[in-house]
């Protein structure tokens, strides 16, 4: 079997990557990925040398590189591909709309050409938008995304729908929930959390500090997408999450704890423009269909991760060099 893995040199992708060679010894993988700032090589040093692994760097846009991939006739199609962060489609949203609409178009037709049989597009539960206090998103939650990145996303999202619609086109959606663990880009929460406090320097909590997320452990994350790939229907949509949702102030308290640092480092910050207060993922079709749930517990998680990036310090340091630096001044100097 072989399959076609998009932006796995970012967070979860590299860790997809990874997990798939674990488990099937005889899989073949083909990694396409532009290496913008948040894609890296080093995610997946271990597996260079690899004669099942393939990294080739090039833009889904580009439907030239991705027609020539596509025409290899991969069993599968898993598309990670995409810009992010959330705060950067705020600034800047042209970049989201070009990769996460244009690129997914280029992918879907590619792919339809060449009729490929399975195409898993990775989504978010950031498409739904933001909860009250009570209630979880469900599959049949309408969407209403408040954000430019969740906008992209969603846009993709109706374009894998509509390819399915009247394409009969195989593509099934995942929507997953706020993901952490190693080789998160440290622009994201968590990752910064822990980069802020081993260096001591101040973490940046936005507004109140109260809005919820429901975090998932990545590997956990791979396997619901592994078992959506092998056995989930056709046309479907799975949610996937933890059950584990924590405000943020909750978090970073955590964070600070297990690093043996005090509280005063924590620094309330302007909020993020249209901050969605709280997201919560009802994951009981995955669940009863495909028989997968979260394993991870988040306080052994959260200890592991925070090892993991304490043991890779060369990696953040490096990860945070260059443009990162211009790019939190910037940031900073707007609000
Ligand atoms: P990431 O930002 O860490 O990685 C994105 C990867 O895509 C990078 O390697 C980057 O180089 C690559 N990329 C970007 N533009 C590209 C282009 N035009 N062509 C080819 N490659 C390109 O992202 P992540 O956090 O690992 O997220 C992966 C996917 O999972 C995304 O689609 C995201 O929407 C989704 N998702 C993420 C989370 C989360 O908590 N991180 C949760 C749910 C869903
Ligand atoms: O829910 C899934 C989504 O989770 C993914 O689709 C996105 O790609 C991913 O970036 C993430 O989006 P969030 O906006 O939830 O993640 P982020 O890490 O940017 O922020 C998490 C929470 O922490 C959010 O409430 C904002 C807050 N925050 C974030 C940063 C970067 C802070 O308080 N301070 C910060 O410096």
């Amino acid at each position: 079997m072989k399959i076609l893995v998009t932006g796995g040199a970012g967070f979860i992708g590299s860790n997809f990557i990874r997990y798939m060679r674990e488990v099937y010894p005889d899989l073949f993988i083909t990694n396409l990925d532009k290496l913008t700032y948040a894609g890296n090589l080093d995610n997946l040093r271990d597996l260079e040398g690899d004669s099942h692994y393939r990294f080739v760097r090039g833009d889904i846009c580009d439907l030239q590189i991705v027609n020539e991939l596509m025409s290899a006739r991969p069993d599968a199609v898993i598309h990670f591909a995409a810009e992010t962060h959330v705060d950067r489609s705020i600034h800047e949203a042209r970049s989201f709309v070009e990769t996460n609409v244009l690129g997914t178009y280029c992918l879907l037709e590619a792919a339809r050409e060449q009729r490929v049989e399975r195409f898993v597009q990775i989504s978010t539960d950031e498409v739904y938008g933001s909860l009250p206090p009570s209630g979880r998103f469900t599959e049949e939650t309408p969407l209403s995304p408040n954000s430019p990145y969740s906008a992209s996303k969603a846009a993709a999202d109706l374009l894998v729908r509509s390819y399915v619609h009247t394409h009969r086109f195989p593509a099934l959606i995942t929507r997953c929930s706020n993901n952490y663990g190693a080789y998160q880009f440290p622009e994201k929460f968590l990752p910064l959390m822990i980069n802020n406090a081993r260096l001591g320097k101040k973490l940046p909590i936005y507004g109140d500090g109260e809005n919820v997320r429901d975090w998932l452990f990545a590997r956990d994350h791979c396997r619901a997408i592994d078992r959506v790939m092998r056995k989930g229907r056709v046309g479907e949509i799975y949610n996937i999450g933890g059950h584990n949702e924590w405000q943020n102030i909750e978090v970073a308290r955590l964070v600070l704890k297990e690093l043996g640092k005090p509280e005063s480092l924590l620094q309330f910050v302007q909020d993020r423009p249209g901050h969605d207060r709280r997201y919560a993922i009802d994951a009981g079709k995955i669940g009863k269909e495909l028989d997968w749930k979260a394993e991870t517990k988040f306080e052994d998680g959260l200890r592991w991760t925070i090892r993991w990036y304490l043991e890779h310090e060369a990696w953040l340091d490096q990860v945070t060099s260059g443009d990162y630096r211009t790019y939190y001044e910037r940031m900073y100097a707007k609000r």
